[in-house]
């Protein structure tokens, strides 16, 4: 008989649900909430809302896409923290009733480990220890992820995470949201050395990236004609910030593949779905021998395929929640 992992997640915006069939995917659904677009942000009591009418037909359709029925789930993997307390509720609740109805395993899933081992869905899978660099709308931090889920963290950010920065400089230059995806396909048409934007670490693992979007905002005060700056020069200045993103989160990644000796590094989060941030980190790691691992771009940004495989894997490793599981909106790694 085949072991069926559910896998749900609904942390912030995305409401995701996915299905693991003996450890490979058989169907991930995912369903971004496009009603935060015209707010520039993701506003909390529309996502749980959005969440509540959602998360039936998109498990229905997850199960339908990989052909199981809902009788066939083994284990049940949901997202319980960090994120939006009122979304994740929707998520946790769901899955806890589920798990209950049939008797069968709930696995508590951190968000974060959702992200760190989303690499492990694909074919070629990094060995342990590697080093993680997971780069979100809500987190930026360097680890050295280890057998038996342990991590080690060299670093994080100290204000802004690097995808916040990508959505909050955005929407200053007007453009739409989640703004990560808009700057990169803009920024392949512009000159990356048009304005010099600082490029801020703390120390050698820490980021900083709150400064940068002021820069942008002063810079963009100082036109005189904002408006018509911006439409000759949009390309310009989104390839100008994204090439101070990327060069502050691909030295990270070098230093620590220096520092610790690991050859091996993965990417993962919204933010590793950047184009240019993947080509720097790979000459990189063939200039300097490491590899690379970024996992394909539907499962880089917000899905329920990475909570399904994180969940399963520490299911494997003997772990399971109990049903009183709460959501932990802070959750830390
Ligand atoms: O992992 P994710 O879907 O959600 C969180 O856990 O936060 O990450 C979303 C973030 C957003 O800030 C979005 O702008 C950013 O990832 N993002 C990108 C790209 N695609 C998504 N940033 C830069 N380049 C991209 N191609
Ligand atoms: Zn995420």
């Amino acid at each position: 008989m085949a072991t069926v992992v559910l896998g749900i997640e609904s942390s912030c915006d995305d409401t995701a649900a996915a299905i693991l069939v003996d450890g490979r995917l058989a169907s991930s659904v995912v369903s971004s909430q496009a009603v935060h677009e015209q707010y520039g942000g993701v506003v909390p009591e529309l996502a749980s809302r959005d969440h509540q009418r959602l998360i039936v037909p998109i498990v229905d359709a997850a199960l339908k896409k990989a052909n199981v029925a809902i009788t066939d789930i083994d284990a049940v993997a949901v997202t319980y923290g960090p994120g939006l307390a009122g979304s994740l509720l929707v998520g946790l609740s769901f899955a806890k009733a589920l798990a209950a109805a049939r008797n069968v395993p709930l696995l508590g899933v951190n968000h974060l480990e959702g992200h760190i081992y989303s690499v492990f869905l694909e074919e070629t899978q990094p060995p342990l220890p590697h080093i993680n660099l997971t780069v979100s709308g809500g987190h930026t931090q360097l680890i050295v992820v280890d057998k038996g889920f342990k991590h080690n963290i060299l670093g994080r950010t100290r204000d802004d995470a690097a995808g916040e920065a990508f959505d909050k400089v955005a929407k200053l230059m007007g453009l739409g949201f989640p703004g990560g995806p808009h700057i990169d396909r803009l920024a392949s048409k512009g000159n990356p050395e048009f304005v010099h934007f600082p490029r801020s670490r703390p120390d050698k693992f820490s980021f900083s990236f709150s400064g940068i979007k002021t820069s942008m905002l002063y810079y963009l005060a100082d036109q005189d004609d904002r408006e018509n700056h911006l439409r000759e020069h949009l390309g310009d200045l989104c390839a100008s910030f994204q090439r101070a993103v990327v060069d502050v989160l691909a030295g990270a990644v070098a230093d620590a593949v220096e520092e610790t000796g690991i050859p091996h590094v993965t990417i993962t989060g919204g933010v590793s779905a950047n184009r240019e941030l993947g080509e720097r980190v790979r000459a990189d790691g063939r200039r300097l021998g490491f590899d690379v691992c970024i996992p394909r771009p539907a499962f880089c940004t917000d899905n329920a395929a990475m909570i399904a495989k994180a969940g399963e894997m520490k299911w494997h490793a003997g772990f399971e929640s109990p049903l009183s599981l709460t959501v932990i909106p802070n959750l830390a790694l």
